[in-house]
């Protein structure tokens, strides 16, 4: 089919790319000149594995072109997706400001039937809105769809996930555009649910919301493990094989982080409370999330009881693994509070050090993972990169003036940790 996907962001090129893969001929539409010259010179935006030779293949094979220009990405589609930003406002609420502009844009761009599809993240009742923008704005006498697919992409692994997705959500207000979509989603062989409009937009704050809670309850039980002495790893195992249960997302941390969950917490806090309802569980998730991170940094305090003058090696400053992404990173919150303490930093990441460059100053960035505990008093395990888990350990513990470890994310085994001489401090497992 011919699809125009708008906005070239982590969604928005993951879904393109991935909907040419499967044969569909797909044009990529950003108002950014600069991101669409860079996607047409064969250059990436962003780092997300398995997406580059992807791109590439599809723009040689013609399915995969980049525009600037809305009007001939609608022009030429009869099946448009809107995938552009979401960001929160200073109240938590969504700013729909970017979904209104584009619904208006598509709106005078139509010249004839056209199925709109919203990916992006929005509160529920959002598509019935672009459904009367678009009746409003558009001049032209054509008929028109509106539809909610949410996308349920994790960053690090979004070209999989769209591959192979657990379900495919498709909200409608007619069953008009139906055939169209499961068409669209026929490649990819996975279960399809479709529903009403109002339903999949909650279905996506709901996940989201579900999963944050989910790490919030391990976190806190992480808690109870360090004032029993138990091991938040094993009992999450425990609690993991009750299928109704499930052991994925029950990794306890120093809290989650990224573009999504934090927002999409706070502005199902507010949509719910915008329609009467005070989801106070919600409240909590966040709350519990905010102290994952605090107690993290008080157990650093504590061991090394004076912060300020101590160089301090972080390994880590991604929001999680296989990812460049900073935004709203625990990383990189954790390096500006050590900063505050008056901490000097060595820091690593595989992948986003250019990126954090923009937000992270008066550090050293290292260029090796196996030495940036050179000098220092400590080091810091921030990000879940499978790669730390091969840190020259012997080489680590030489380096530092004191063979202490604080690990965030539970990468290592403690008693192995502690047989190699290291005072090992991590989440959850054993007295803190
Ligand atoms: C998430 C959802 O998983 C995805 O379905 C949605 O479409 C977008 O939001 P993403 O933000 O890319 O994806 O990352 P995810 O893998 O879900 O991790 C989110 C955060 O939770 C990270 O900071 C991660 O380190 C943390 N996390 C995850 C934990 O602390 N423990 C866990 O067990 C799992």
């Amino acid at each position: 089919m011919n699809l125009t996907i708008i906005g070239t962001g982590y969604v928005g090129l993951v879904t393109g790319t991935c909907f040419a893969e499967a044969g569909h001929k797909v044009i990529c539409v950003d108002k950014d000149a600069d991101k669409v010259k860079l996607l047409q010179g064969g250059g990436m935006p962003i780092y997300e594995p398995g997406l580059e030779e992807l791109v590439q293949k599809n723009v040689r094979a013609g399915r995969l072109q980049f525009t600037s220009s809305t009007q001939e990405g609608v022009e030429k589609s009869e099946v448009v997706f809107i995938a552009v930003p979401t960001p929160p406002m200073p109240d938590g609420g969504v700013d729909l400001s970017f979904i209104e502009g584009v619904s208006r844009e598509i709106a005078g761009a139509m010249n004839s039937y056209k199925i709109i599809v919203d990916k992006s993240t929005v509160p529920v009742k959002t598509g019935e809105k672009v459904a009367e923008t678009i009746k409003r704005y558009c001049k032209a006498k054509v008929d028109f769809d509106v539809v909610s697919n949410p996308e349920f992409l994790r960053e690090g692994f979004a070209v999989d996930d769209f591959m192979k997705p657990d379900r495919v959500v498709i909200g409608v207000l007619s069953q008009r555009p139906v055939p169209a979509m499961k068409e669209i989603y026929a490649p990819y062989q996975a279960p399809i649910i479709v529903t009403d409009i109002n339903s999949a937009e909650l279905i996506k704050h709901a996940a989201n919301s579900f999963l944050a809670l989910k790490i919030s309850y391990i976190n806190a039980v992480s808690v109870l493990c360090e004032l029993s002495g138990a091991n938040v790893q094993e009992v999450a195992q425990g609690m993991g094989m009750d299928a109704r249960i499930g052991r994925k997302f029950l990794d306890a941390s120093l809290g989650f982080g990224g573009s999504c969950f934090p927002k999409d917490l706070s502005a199902f806090i507010r949509i719910s409370e915008s329609m009467g309802y005070d989801f106070g569980l919600l409240k909590e998730v966040q709350k519990i999330n905010a102290e994952q991170m605090n107690r993290f940094v008080k157990k650093i305090s504590d061991t090394l009881w004076v912060i300020k003058g101590k160089t301090l090696g972080v390994l880590g400053l991604a929001f999680k693994q296989n990812t460049d992404d900073v935004r709203m990173s625990p990383a990189i919150d954790l390096c500006q509070r050590l900063q505050k303490e008056g901490a000097r930093l060595r820091v690593y990441d595989p992948q986003a050090m250019e990126k954090a460059k923009a937000i992270l100053s008066d550090v050293t960035y290292v260029a090796d993972m196996n030495d940036v505990a050179e000098g220092c008093d400590a080091l810091v395990i921030a990000t879940e990169w499978p790669q730390f888990k091969k840190l020259d350990l012997d080489k680590v513990r030489k380096n530092l003036a004191h063979p202490i470890i604080f690990d965030g994310r539970n990468l290592f085994d403690v008693g192995e940790m502690e047989r190699l001489g290291f005072l090992y401090k991590s989440i959850g497992r054993g007295k803190a």
